[in-house]
């Protein structure tokens, strides 16, 4: 795995595993085995990134996982970055001190690599911020951030006079590539996320005319060229799969690179297309 470094020195892997999962009620063992074979697989083909969020309702079955993966020497903590997010509904509740260490007990770890806001949420967002300011000042927390951000939110953080997130996690993709708000983050130094950054492999995605032909250009398929093209840009991209064989497809990408013109082309796709609606999952956004 290859790492970029965070503006507080921190090494964070380039390429991440998405855990979003939300259509098992009820079947918790059958999640469970479904997140251990991926999990597993995934740490196997050199993934040591791993995204969840308190809203996905997988911490305590991820924190299962994981100890038993250090307890079978499959992976050690200190070679894993673990990202996890207080959602709205804790943000309410505007007590982040208790939040982080549910989810440190959830995960069972000591600390999390990255911890996100996983909206700006109005009215709530900037308090929350700032507290949990001193959580990362504890070492409960090696970086934080906020995801769902627009210029806006920069500009109030500004105004607050509150630190610039280590990282902002956006739907970035080549159908949604928000330039302006790109080059605001590079000029912060803030590192960006991609989330649905294979846009879900719609099947506008998988059928794109110029995605298939760089796919044949390169003998390589369209997921290898969307993830080569962030990892190229220094964007981190999440992918989530559960499947084997897309997990390693999705991670063999560092023995080729995309021509500069090859990467245009796929910056010119942009139509700022959104999967994820923002006002139906953070009201008032
Ligand atoms: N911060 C936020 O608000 C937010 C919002 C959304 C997502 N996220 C994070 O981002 C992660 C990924 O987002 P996402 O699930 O929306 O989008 P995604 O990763 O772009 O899409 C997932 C879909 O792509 C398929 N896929 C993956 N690799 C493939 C391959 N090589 N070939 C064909 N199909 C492939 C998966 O199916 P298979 O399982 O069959 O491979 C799955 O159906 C989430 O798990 C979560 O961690 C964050």
């Amino acid at each position: 795995m290859e790492y970029l470094q965070l503006s507080n020195g921190i090494s964070i892997p380039t390429q991440m595993m998405g855990t979003s999962i939300c259509d098992m009620k009820g079947k918790k063992a059958e999640l469970f085995a479904l997140l251990e074979r991926a999990l597993i697989y995934a740490a196997q083909t050199d993934t040591v990134g791993f995204d969840t969020a308190r809203d996905y309702a997988n911490e305590p079955l991820l924190g299962k996982i994981f100890s038993k993966m250090y307890r079978n020497k499959i992976m050690r903590r200190e070679n894993v970055f673990i990202t996890t997010k207080v959602g709205n509904g804790q943000q309410y509740l505007r007590n982040m001190k208790h939040e982080i260490d549910l989810s440190l007990k959830a995960l069972k770890t000591d600390y999390i690599d990255l911890w996100l806001l996983h909206w700006p949420l109005p009215d709530y967002w900037l308090d929350n911020w700032s507290q949990m300011q001193d959580i990362y000042k504890s070492g409960k927390v090696r970086a934080i951030g906020i995801a769902n951000c627009r210029e806006r939110h920069i500009e109030m953080l500004k105004q607050a006079h509150l630190p610039m997130p280590h990282v902002i996690q956006i739907e970035y993709h080549p159908f949604r590539t928000v330039p302006s708000f790109v080059a605001l983050c590079r000029k912060e130094k803030i590192q960006l996320e991609a989330y649905s950054a294979n846009c879900l492999m719609l099947p506008f995605v998988k059928g794109n005319p110029t995605l298939n032909e760089l796919a044949a250009k390169y003998h390589k398929t369209v997921t290898q060229i969307i993830m080569c093209w962030h990892v190229q840009q220094g964007v981190i991209p999440i992918f989530r799969s559960f499947n084997p064989a897309h997990i390693s497809e999705n991670v063999d990408i560092h023995k080729f690179t995309l021509t500069d013109e090859d990467m245009q082309r796929i910056f010119a796709l942009d139509r700022d297309y959104k999967f994820h609606p923002e006002s139906l999952n953070c009201p008032g956004y």
